[in-house]
């Protein structure tokens, strides 16, 4: 707030502009930083509740609407509707970071999939987030730590979410990767509901 109202003070400058426009990328930068370093500290406590999958699922999606609408995305949700014991916030953060990699992978006019199916012996819940992106190269392992190709990203998305899926007992991992298709999986135990 401080920063943006110097900045109108002084961008008109325009020698300053460019340093201002670095200064601005770094502090989102260091921001996101501690917030990923804070929701890995709180790593130990869960605070589990009754979570029905699909509405989390369309909470998140609402929250990324402009974002979708701005860039023409189109999204498919196709999740069946089921219960479970969950840390909601958790959850929330990690399933929201596979849609925000995938709407900024997608491109203008892309297309994002969120699909899920029960197990056939009810115990767990599989689902994948797919998008029609450029891929990833195979040499990257993009589960490292600060491993991150964007401006103002901290890379600790992904190796925080796979972190929270194994803390509720589930699994993330990247299913697939080729040019035009990008495949994250995931599968969370229904545990049972009281
Ligand atoms: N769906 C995807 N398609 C292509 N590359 C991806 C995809 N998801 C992740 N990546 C790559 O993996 C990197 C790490 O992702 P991760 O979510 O850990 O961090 P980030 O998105 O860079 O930063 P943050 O999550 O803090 O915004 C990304 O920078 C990107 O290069
Ligand atoms: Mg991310």
């Amino acid at each position: 707030m401080n920063f943006d109202m110097l900045r109108g003070d002084l961008e008109e400058d325009p020698r300053s502009a460019p340093s201002f426009a670095i200064i601005s990328q770094e502090l989102t930068r260091l921001q996101n930083l501690v917030q990923r370093s804070l929701d890995i500290g709180s790593f130990g406590r869960m605070t589990k509740e009754k979570v029905e999958l699909r509405a989390l699922f369309d909470e998140i999606l609402a929250t990324f609407g402009v974002q979708l609408q701005n860039r023409k995305l189109s999204c498919d949700i196709d999740i069946p509707r089921c219960s479970m014991l969950a840390d909601r916030e958790k959850l929330r953060a990690a399933i929201s970071n596979l849609v925000n990699n995938a709407i900024d992978a997608a491109g203008p006019e892309g297309r994002i999939r969120v699909t899920g199916a029960l197990h056939p012996d009810g115990t767990r819940i599989d689902c994948s987030v797919t998008d029609n992106g450029p891929g990833i190269p195979g040499t990257v392992n993009v589960f490292q730590p600060f491993y991150t190709t964007k401006t103002g990203g901290t890379g600790l998305g992904l190796p925080n979410a796979r972190r929270i899926f194994e803390q509720h007992g589930g699994t993330l991992t990247l299913e697939s990767s080729e040019p035009g298709k990008t495949v994250f999986a995931f599968s969370l135990p229904l545990e049972a509901v009281s």
